[in-house]
Order: C-alpha cells, then sequence, then structure tokens
C-alpha cells in the first residue's frame, strides 16, 4: 500500500514563493519531494530557505533542472513520481508571447512528460510485459 514515505511528489518551481511552501507542507506529511528549478546553482539556496522555515529535508527532497521553454528535464522530472503540483511560471508576467510559452507549452512538457510515464508504467512496451 502506497504511504507518503513511498510516495514521491513533483513540484514545479520549487525555488518560488508557493512551490517552496508546498514543499514544506508535503515535507511535513512525511512525502518525498522532487522539484524542479531551472539551475541546479540555486538547490543549496533553495535547501537553506526551507531548513530556515524548519525542513531539513536531506535524501527526501531532490531537485531537477528544467525551464518551461525547454524540452530537457521533464522527463527525468517526472520519472517515479506519483503526483505532480505544478506551480512554476514567470510572476508576474504580463499577456503576449512568454505566457503562451510557459502556460500553455510549459504545462503540456510538464504534464504531458508525466501522463506519459503512468502510460508507460500502465502499459509497457510488449517486449517488456
Ligand atoms: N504569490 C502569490 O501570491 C500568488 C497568488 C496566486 C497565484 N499565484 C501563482 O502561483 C504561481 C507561482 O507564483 P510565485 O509567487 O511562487 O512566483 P515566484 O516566487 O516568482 O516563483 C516562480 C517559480 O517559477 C519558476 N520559473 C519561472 N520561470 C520559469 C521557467 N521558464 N521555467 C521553469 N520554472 C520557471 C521560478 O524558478 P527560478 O528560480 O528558476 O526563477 C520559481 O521557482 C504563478 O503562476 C502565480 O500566478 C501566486
Amino acid at each position: 500500500m502506497a504511504t507518503p514515505a513511498t510516495t514521491t511528489v513533483l513540484v514545479t518551481g520549487g525555488s518560488g514563493f508557493i512551490g517552496s511552501h508546498i514543499i514544506l507542507q508535503l515535507l511535513a506529511g512525511g512525502y518525498n519531494v522532487r522539484t524542479t528549478i531551472r539551475s541546479l546553482k540555486r538547490e543549496e539556496e533553495v535547501r537553506q530557505t526551507l531548513k530556515d522555515a524548519g525542513a531539513d529535508a536531506g535524501e527526501r527532497l531532490s531537485f531537477v533542472a528544467a525551464d518551461l521553454m525547454k524540452d530537457e528535464g521533464w522527463r527525468e522530472a517526472v520519472a517515479g513520481c506519483t503526483y505532480v503540483v505544478h506551480v512554476a511560471s514567470p510572476f508576474p508576467i504580463e499577456v503576449g508571447w512568454l505566457l503562451y510559452r510557459t502556460f500553455d507549452e510549459g504545462y503540456y512538457l510538464c504534464l504531458c512528460s508525466f501522463q506519459s510515464m503512468r502510460m508507460t508504467s500502465l502499459y509497457p512496451p510488449a517486449k517488456e510485459r
């Protein structure tokens, strides 16, 4: 039976205001958390922010570099996750091409990678069944 301790939740935008609060809640609930940031150079800063807020996550928190404007990283980000909380976005944002790219294409990159990973685990290629 799945428990929080055996469940990994992807939170996109872990360096952000909303994302970091969601991570804190998930860690407090006993979940494993993976989060996306655009540059892994920010990992220590994010860990410190969470630590300052009372969560020393250790190995229950992992980071993947992924940008909503690029294909790379999203499959790795969703791999093995049971849930996705997608909150990464430029903020504040003006209506225009950036809004389209990050909200629409970014949403597609993140959530379709997740859907694809879930479908592959439910229906593996015939040679793997
Ligand atoms: N804050 C509020 O009061 C509030 C209220 C209602 C709704 N919201 C919504 O919640 C969402 C997040 O808001 P927030 O306040 O948490 O904003 P934030 O503090 O500015 O955080 C934005 C997050 O999104 C990431 N991000 C930005 N552009 C990205 C890109 N191209 N690819 C991947 N990640 C990207 C940032 O990562 P980097 O570290 O790489 O920049 C950061 O982690 C927004 O959609 C906002 O409209 C916020």
